[in-house]
């Protein structure tokens, strides 16, 4: 059969609640027009994350209940290390609440301040936790990347000439360890080749430099580089899993992605010893080793989702639900970045909308028009989310991009879903020609997109814009976190 279907049935449902275009207009004003300020309820179709989303499997429901809820040595902990040993490969496991947990206990062990992070590009988060203990967070993106058009199949890769560079430059000391992120969540969604986590481990290798993975899409990327890199035609998921992690001396895992759980993360490494020094800082904030911040029944959950992600079945059936978002879109003529990943379809705001400059936010107008139109939640990442004001002359500073990401809940939304977005979009594309741009009317110090006030231009005024130099080389992306 031609026809990829959901390799499941649906055995709870939960109700949409419709709501009218005049109503979304008084919700979106009194949010001041922030989709993070609007409440769940008043949302037809929530596309803001793919983190913690996931509709969960009736076996991970009843492994819950099998959650062994004792404060040491809890069994849920046992069956949880077992699944992240028996799939990563790493024999030191420590469960923590979510994968930003997993960053500020693993860099404060081992990032001291001055040292140099390389990565293919840090989340905001991870960027944020080297930042906080002022340790910087290097982007080394491959070239393709910067070009949302061409079609290029790894355009999460490291940058290797860079990498050389780096390492050329700086003494081993400089650079606590290397990372890279699979897939490349603040690129895209792009993934990384397998050659390329060969080929940069390998660097690091030579002088000695730990390879630490941020693990959150894995499974997604596995599968992209048995579609996309002809050696692993015929490699099966979990062993093309295995290939990877062998490469590296360490990951750090959001199990709310590809764990299909709804909360929860951990750290795996080879290391013994960095591994008890991480259970003594542990027990400090997280909890002790064999709950880490988490209930038994969570363990439960992601020991579960770890095994069901790499089944090819389901993995074809969420390649081909995104594909089928991307291709709806740009039958439209919406303008995404290409080729599209498997968590999430970009919406290239800059082009959807030529008249608004970037300065007037046009990322932030095609969201809350999605809202206004159909009730779909979205997340701007571009100039509300990575710019900033200058506080000398009150200008907006555009980040580099200006994209709006409709990501994609795992298991969740059927195809007519997808149609339905697809429609939503096409409609506001079919009007972009009255839209204006927008103001940030209060903002907060930081993190400014989480709580910022936005307001309409009455028409767009033709300022032009600057480039970030901030965010010179990095793709900006989502900080939709819970
Ligand atoms: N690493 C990557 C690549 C991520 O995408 C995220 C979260 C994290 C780390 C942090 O994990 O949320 O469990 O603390 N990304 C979410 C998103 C928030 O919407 O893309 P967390």
């Amino acid at each position: 059969m031609k026809t990829i279907i959901e390799p499941f049935r649906c055995k709870t449902v939960e109700p949409i609640r419709f709501t009218t275009r005049s109503e979304r207009e008084k919700l979106l004003k009194e949010a001041g027009n922030n989709l993070f300020r609007i409440k769940a309820e008043d949302v037809i179709i929530d596309l803001l994350t793919d983190s913690g989303t996931s509709a969960m499997s009736s076996e991970q429901w009843s492994a819950m209940m099998r959650g062994d809820e004792s404060y040491a040595g809890c069994q849920s902990f046992f069956r949880f290390q077992e699944a992240v040993q028996e799939i990563f490969g790493f024999q030191e496991v420590l469960p923590v609440h979510q994968g930003r947990a997993a960053e500020r206990l693993f860099f404060s062990q081992t990032v001291k301040a001055g040292q140099v992070v390389p990565s293919n590009t840090h989340f905001d988060t991870t960027r944020a936790n080297v930042e906080a203990l002022s340790g910087q967070a290097l982007d080394l993106r491959c070239k393709e990347a910067a070009d949302s058009e061409s079609d290029y199949p790894f355009k999460g890769n490291i940058d290797l000439e860079a990498v050389t560079e780096l390492l050329e430059g700086k003494g081993p000391d400089q650079i606590p360890f290397g990372m890279i992120t699979i897939t490349n969540n603040a690129c895209g969604g792009q993934p990384v080749s397998l050659d390329n986590i060969r080929q940069y481990s390998q660097l690091l290798k030579a002088r000695g430099i730990p390879l630490i993975i941020d693990a959150a899409r894995f499974a997604e990327n596995a599968y992209l580089i048995k579609e996309r890199e002809p050696a692993y035609k015929e490699v099966a998921i979990p062993a093309i899993v295995r290939e990877i992690f062998e490469l590296a001396d360490g990951c750090l895992m959001s199990a709310k992605k590809d764990g299909l759980a709804n909360m929860g993360g951990f750290i795996a490494l080879r290391d013994p010893e960095l591994a008890a020094r991480l259970k003594d800082a542990l027990i400090l904030t997280e909890g002790f080793p064999t709950y880490g911040g988490l209930s038994g029944r969570d363990l439960e959950a992601i020991a579960v989702g770890l095994k069901e992600v790499l089944s090819e079945d389901y993995l074809r059936y969420r390649a081909a639900s995104a594909k089928y978002m991307a291709n709806g879109l740009r039958a439209n003529n919406v303008p995404i970045v290409v080729p599209s990943g498997l968590h999430a379809i970009y919406i290239d705001a800059r082009q959807f909308l030529p008249h608004i400059p970037p300065a007037e936010l046009p990322g932030q107008v095609v969201a809350c028009q999605l809202y206004l139109e159909a009730g779909i939640r979205t997340c701007e990442i571009g100039t509300a989310m990575f710019g900033h004001t200058d506080p000398k002359t009150g200008l907006e500073v555009p980040a580099h991009q200006d994209l709006v990401r409709l990501a994609l809940p795992r298991r969740v939304y059927s195809q007519s879903h997808f149609d339905y977005v697809i429609e939503g979009a096409e409609r506001v594309y079919r009007r972009k020609g009255e839209l204006t741009g927008m103001k940030i009317v209060w903002q907060p110090k930081a993190l400014r997109h989480f709580t910022a006030q936005f307001q309409s231009l009455p028409q767009a005024a033709g300022t032009g814009s600057e480039h970030c130099p901030r965010h010179g080389k990095t793709l900006s992306t989502a900080g939709a976190g819970k």
